[in-house]
């Protein structure tokens, strides 16, 4: 296991600081070092995950070449935790916009999209106090490494970028975004939901989404103060999505996310 502590941005997230070459899933060993005591602002990151998770029980494919990383927090104060994650996702899209030509959307509840194609997901898992923050950006993937069904949605910023791009760089600009994010939601999320918003890719558009089992057809209206997905259906009562999956974009998608 290599343990490294150079180049760590200002502000508390990145201490400690593990990267390893290969783990199961970062946010497994993240979780671990909660159990342990371990402060906010742990960082765990793998060149490799051999059992990386997604959302939705998915496995989340991890060669060589992506920023796999966890982020410990203990959100203390009042603000909504669903918020949270759109924080985090705001901060991931800041951080991707910082090295390829943007924008860079969020497709409900936290895929960052870029030109159609998803260059990073976004995985929070409470483990106790606290939240561990799993990151996944595609940086340098070579899309052939990755299994078809993904290849055929996924991007990487390399390709986007038409250049080589670090991963140490990207994972200090994702730091710092991260710390003003989690700042902004920390002071009630105001910002954060209007940040979010402004990235959203599925407002306006027709969607089903699946919840509970049940499938839900409406219009997206965007988030509300706790982060669900708002949906106006055909009977004109707008219902919060906390859980569930976006299964189906019904319109066109604006090629631009
Ligand atoms: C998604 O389904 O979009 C979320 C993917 C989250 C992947 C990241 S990679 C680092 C961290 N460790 C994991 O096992 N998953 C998250």
């Amino acid at each position: 296991m290599t343990v490294s502590a150079e180049s760590v941005p200002a502000g508390h997230l990145g201490r400690p600081f593990i990267w390893v070459g290969e783990l199961g899933s970062t946010n497994d060993l993240a979780r671990l070092l909660a159990g342990a005591g371990c402060p906010e602002g742990a960082v765990v990151v793998a060149d490799r995950q051999t059992r990386g998770r997604g959302r939705q029980g998915r496995a989340w494919a991890s060669p060589a070449g992506g920023l796999w990383c966890s982020i410990l927090l203990y959100p203390s104060v009042d603000s909504p935790r669903g918020l949270l994650s759109m924080a985090v996702a705001v901060a991931v899209a800041q951080t991707v916009e910082q090295f390829v030509p943007g924008p860079a959307g969020i497709r409900w509840p936290n895929d960052i999209v870029i030109a159609g194609r998803k260059v990073a997901g976004i995985l929070l898992e409470a483990a106790g106090a606290a939240v561990v923050a799993g990151i996944g950006i595609n940086v340098g993937i070579e899309l052939q490494a990755m299994p078809p069904e993904v290849a055929a949605i996924a991007g990487s910023l390399h390709l986007i970028a038409g250049h080589p791009i670090e991963r140490r760089a990207v994972l200090d600009a994702l730091l710092a975004r991260l710390a003003d994010c989690y700042s902004a939601w920390a002071a009630g999320g105001d910002a954060v939901s209007d940040a979010w918003g402004s990235r959203d890719l599925l407002r306006g558009k027709p969607i089903a989404v699946l919840q509970s089992g049940q499938g839900i057809e409406g219009v997206a209206e965007g988030i509300d103060r706790e982060g669900a997905l708002r949906i106006r259906t055909a009977s004109g009562a707008v219902r919060p999505m906390v859980a569930g999956d976006v299964i189906q974009v019904l319109g066109p998608e604006d090629p631009s996310g």
